[in-house]
């Protein structure tokens, strides 16, 4: 089946948060799912309410490919969003203060090891996102199959000043049963739903807000930052492992690089007529527990080096994406 991708936000490059009347058509209200898995609770909600922006956030590439096949096959509803995005660090960052009316998450993966625990999405991060994003008397739903991790949830969201518990409830009749939703039942589980509602108006920081629109006022679409020494002859292994740290919690390393040459008559290179070298550095950065992975382009400018985001890579603008432009131009520009 043709996949049609009409539904599916690419966020990377988009001006955040998220223009919801625009995106809608002016619809009065926005809901949405976080970890939809195969997206058969997304669409039918969509199906079900038209007059509601239905939203579903999934890391998984697979998952949104199959939640779209899903849309494609029930005619794509024009109130579906399907965002690729990890919910511990995008939700805040889509969406504004007091713009959703219902945040569901349907059995999250409860990652009950400790060692695992920085994985889950309910953390007091999350809470102080979810209290920000939510309209006053919003609802956030999280559905379980884990008695302990439902008590945990409660714990963390219930401790904001913001939120307050609506219902915790054992087996409550659902609309719409999810994949795994009928796996526990089959298997005999009981399912649990904690339902939470914001009770007064929170505001949290954002990372990426803001940052296009500075870009698109000076004309600029990539970041990128110069040092005044040529590109070093000897290749740029001197960079491998290489890793720095910021503020607000932002690290970065840099890893492999590869090299390739850019013909004369080369598109990029308009302005040097004889052929040069351009560099890609793989580069990994986190802020916080939001990990990214892109590519740096180092090429020579005269006799200087540039070095950039390369075009090619998806990355949201972070303060960690930033620091590590202007940390390999300054390595360049230091080394003797
Ligand atoms: C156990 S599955 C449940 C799927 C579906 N909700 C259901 O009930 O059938 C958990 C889903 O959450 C997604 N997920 C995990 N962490 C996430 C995150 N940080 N942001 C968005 N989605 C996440 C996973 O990719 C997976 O599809």
């Amino acid at each position: 089946m043709k996949v049609d991708n009409g539904s599916i936000l690419f966020l990377e490059g988009m001006a955040l948060p998220l223009d919801l009347s625009r995106l809608s058509g002016g619809l009065p209200k926005a809901n949405l799912e976080i970890g939809f898995g195969n997206g058969e609770f997304t669409v039918r909600q969509a199906l079900a309410h038209p007059d509601t922006l239905s939203m579903g956030m999934e890391v998984s590439p697979a998952c949104i490919t199959r939640c779209a096949r899903r849309a494609s096959s029930s005619g794509n509803p024009p109130n579906l969003k399907i965002l690729c995005a990890d919910a511990r660090f995008m939700m805040k960052e889509c969406f504004a203060d007091a713009s959703l009316d219902r945040v569901v998450m349907n059995f999250p993966c409860p990652w009950p090891k400790t060692r695992h625990a920085r994985r889950r999405v309910t953390t007091k991060e999350f809470a102080d996102a979810l209290a920000a994003v939510l309209k006053i008397g919003g609802v956030f739903e999280l559905v379980t199959d884990e008695e302990w991790y439902a008590l945990d949830a409660q714990e963390k969201l219930t401790r904001h000043q913001a939120l307050d518990l609506l219902a915790c409830e054992t087996n409550p009749s659902r609309p719409v049963a999810t994949k795994y939703e009928r796996k526990w039942l089959e298997m005999g589980k009981n399912i649990i739903r904690l339902t939470v509602a914001k009770t007064e108006s929170f505001t949290v920081s954002r990372q990426t807000w803001g940052f296009w629109e500075e870009k698109e006022k000076r004309g600029e679409r990539t970041m990128h930052a110069k040092t005044r020494k040529p590109l070093p002859e000897d290749g740029l292994a001197f960079l491998f492992g290489a890793s720095g740290a910021g503020p607000e919690d932002a690290r970065w390393v840099f890893k492999k690089h590869y090299a390739a040459v850019n013909s004369p008559n080369s598109p990029n290179s308009p302005e040097t007529p004889e052929t040069h070298k351009n560099f890609l550095v793989e580069t990994v950065s986190a802020d916080g527990d939001f990990e990214q992975r892109y590519y740096l382009k180092v090429s020579a400018r005269g006799g200087d080096t540039l070095v950039k985001l390369d075009e090619m890579s998806r990355v949201f603008l972070t303060p960690a994406v930033r620091f590590s432009v202007e940390d390999l131009a300054r390595r360049l520009g230091d080394r003797d």
